[in-house]
């Protein structure tokens, strides 16, 4: 997805709380797939997954980005027709022009109230100027145990994707 928010880029550091992004939707009949006891087409995630995740990188870097990779998306159990699906992402690690982006995906029952935590997808984005070339992104701060746990799982994700490159 590409994507452009206004105003200039600031030099100083962010937090993951500040790219912090939610896209939700309600899921219908025509989000459905083919199976003999329908579930929601895995695609319908992963393109409000793909927005969610832009919304982060745009938020920290301050600019526009593309979505360079969407490493892996686990779907860890079905989503039915009439659930709220909630996306929440976050920037957990940057380089210099890239950002990692964390989403989870959340399901809420709503006669019930009963939420499922349903899906997690590790994204990378890259930041890139008004010309279409990769730019520099702010630094990330990070301030919980959990933001330098996110962080350096991150790390580990991006360098197993830079060997891979070819
Ligand atoms: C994203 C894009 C601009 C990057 O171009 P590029 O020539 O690889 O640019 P660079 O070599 O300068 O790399 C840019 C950043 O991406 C990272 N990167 C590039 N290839 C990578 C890979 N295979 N795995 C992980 N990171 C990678 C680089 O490390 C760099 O990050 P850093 O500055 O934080 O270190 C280019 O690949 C592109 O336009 N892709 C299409 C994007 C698109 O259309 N997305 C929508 C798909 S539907």
């Amino acid at each position: 997805m590409m994507a452009k928010a206004g105003g200039g880029r600031t030099p100083h550091p962010k937090t993951p709380r500040a790219s912090e992004a939610t896209v939700a939707d309600l899921m219908m009949p025509h989000q459905a797939n083919g199976l003999r006891r329908p579930s929601v087409f895995g695609g319908v995630i992963m393109s409000m997954v793909d927005r969610c995740a832009a919304l982060s990188a745009m938020r920290h870097s301050g600019g526009q980005c593309t979505t360079l990779s969407i490493d892996r998306i686990l779907f860890k159990e079905p989503i039915r027709v009439g659930e709220l699906v909630e996306v929440r992402s976050r920037v957990v690690h940057v380089g210099r022009t890239s950002l990692s982006v964390l989403a989870d995906v959340y399901a809420e029952a709503i006669a019930t109230g009963v939420r499922r935590h349903t899906n997690e997808c590790w994204l990378t984005f890259v930041h890139l100027d008004d010309d279409g070339q990769p730019a520099p992104v702010p630094p990330l701060k990070l301030e919980t145990q959990e933001d330098r746990l996110m962080h350096d799982l991150a790390q580990r994700r991006r360098e197993a994707l830079l060997a891979e490159r070819r």
